[in-house]
């Protein structure tokens, strides 16, 4: 008996709590304390490219997406890109009489790191670009709303990329005096950094598939290489503040990870461990977990598959040694982007021969018909699955401070967007709810701010909270109904009946 718990507890896949289900339904019903605690912290997020514009002002330099939308426009849903965008470069006014009037704690924005580097190396520096990042952060905070900053935000310098960028271990220094620039010029005011948004979505379309930017295709090996120098950059930042800037500005570094949460119908919580590892275990396992390193399930099919390739080591990169102990603990937090939840099951057969992320997952992933569909084809309202995923990183991670920095909606723009309002209320709740369940959650941001350029889906899937005259070139925002919404919740600290 003791025998079989151990295994089990080495399988780590008690951490998936007996639980809720999804109900289909697109609510949750609340337990344990109705409010949210007074410090708890609500806010809105963006990232430079999608909102900016002035893609070459003031010195700016190009990034991958400028590169790629301006000679790939086919690429792009709309053959839209983000040369004007909302133009926050040029109507920081406007955005911030917006934020004031939604009343937020927080505003989760990026910078560009080309307006800084406008050829990625420290030998480019843009005063200008400083100057503009200053005045945001100095308006924000005048008004009472912190600043959380993404360092990275898939917008890589392009000259970065011609030396390989993220598949080349040089990147590691490039961003640690990048971070370094960022640090000084910004820490006496920015509390909140984070070095990375979303790696996975970055690294397995721009260096796996090749679908987004840079377009290297080099799937099962590229984007595990690009994962693997995006951690060992995190790190290496991380202990850059940690020595060089923490007695001083007190502040404090994580990293945004996303991951969707996964059910079993079959009630298979070692297949819903396993997503989880792939999914978000991944980063998360290295730098959260006790023990660092890869997630053991990943690093063992891996090899697996790798050899039987005819391989003689593994495609997944070691993370042993020097790089493993670095990594392991460099999140003073661990930043959330949860949109949704997929069922999995075991697929029936492997996928093919040729490596991939897809095959070496090996996971078939469903959605229930009757689950309230957004415009995004990939995004289902299922709020169970955000207090699933909060227990489950409670569990899992030492309960770190979580602190969650995208979670939205996407329709096609409407001003009444009642099933955003919806949406949100759930899961609103369902984070209340995971705090009452003792998940150490600090903070909370919706996707997005303000309607923005949406990667290849260009300006189609529309998820802000205000929507913004595209038409006109003072790029007015207006509220939606969900500003409103989400006022009230900030406001009162509850959710209310509507
Ligand atoms: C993920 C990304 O961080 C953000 O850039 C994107 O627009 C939203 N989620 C919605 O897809």
């Amino acid at each position: 008996m003791w025998i079989l718990i151990l295994i089990i507890n080495v399988a780590g896949f008690l951490n998936i709590a007996e639980g809720i289900g999804p109900s289909g339904n697109c609510t949750l019903l609340p337990k344990g304390e109705r409010s949210f605690p007074q410090n708890f912290s609500f806010g809105v997020s963006t990232s430079a490219y999608q909102i900016e514009g002035s893609w070459n002002a003031d010195g700016k330099g190009p990034s991958i997406w400028d590169e790629f939308c301006h000679n790939h426009p086919d690429n792009i849903l709309d053959r839209t890109n983000g040369d004007i965008a909302a133009n926050s470069y040029r109507r920081f006014d406007l955005d911030l009489e917006a934020l004031r009037d939604l009343k937020v704690n927080h505003y989760r924005f990026s910078i560009s790191w080309t307006r800084i580097y406008p050829s990625g190396d420290i030998s480019s520096k843009n005063q200008k670009g400083i100057d503009y990042y200053n005045n945001v952060i100095n308006q924000l905070i005048a008004n009472g709303i912190q600043p959380m900053v993404t360092m990275f935000h898939y917008d890589l310098p392009i000259e970065l990329q011609k030396l390989g960028g993220l598949t080349n271990e040089l990147f590691i220094d490039q961003f640690v005096t990048y971070a370094d620039e960022l640090f000084k010029n910004f820490g006496d005011r920015v509390k909140t950094w984070i070095t990375f948004n979303e790696p996975v979505r970055f690294c397995k379309p721009g260096y796996g598939t090749g679908r987004d930017p840079p377009q290297i295709k080099a799937s099962g090996i590229g984007d595990y290489l690009c994962i693997a120098n995006i951690l060992k950059s995190h790190a290496a930042a991380y202990h850059l503040y940690r020595s060089k800037y923490f007695d001083e500005q007190h502040g404090k570094v994580g990293i945004s990870l996303d991951t969707s949460y996964f059910f079993s119908k079959s009630n298979d919580n070692e297949l819903v461990y396993r997503s989880l590892q792939y999914n978000l275990g991944i980063l998360a396992h290295p730098i959260y977990s006790k023990s660092g390193g890869f997630p053991e399930v990943m690093v063992k099919e891996i090899e697996r598959n790798s050899l039987q390739e005819g391989r003689l080591k593994s495609r997944l990169p070691s993370l042993e040694g020097k790089w493993k102990d670095l990594i392991r603990g460099s999140g003073d937090f661990l930043a959330l982007n949860h949109y949704t939840s997929k069922y999995v099951e075991r697929s029936p057969q492997p996928l093919g021969d040729n490596p991939s992320m897809q095959r070496d997952y090996d996971t078939i992933e469903t959605v229930d018909e009757n689950w309230l569909q957004a415009h995004s084809y990939w995004l289902n309202c299922v709020p169970e699955g955000m207090e699933m995923l909060l227990n489950f990183i409670r569990d899992e991670y030492n309960n770190i401070e979580v602190i969650i920095t995208e979670n939205g909606w996407s329709d096609s723009g409407e001003i009444e967007d009642n099933n955003r309002i919806v949406y949100l209320k759930s899961y609103i709740q369902a984070v209340l709810n995971a705090i009452n369940d003792g998940c150490n959650v600090t903070a909370y941001s919706v996707w997005s701010f303000i309607d923005n350029f949406e990667w290849i889906q260009g300006y189609t899937d529309k998820f802000g909270l205000y929507s913004v005259n595209m038409i006109s070139p003072e790029r007015q925002r207006s509220p939606k109904k969900s500003a409103r919404f989400y006022r009230q919740i900030i406001e009162t600290r509850k959710i209310p009946n509507v």
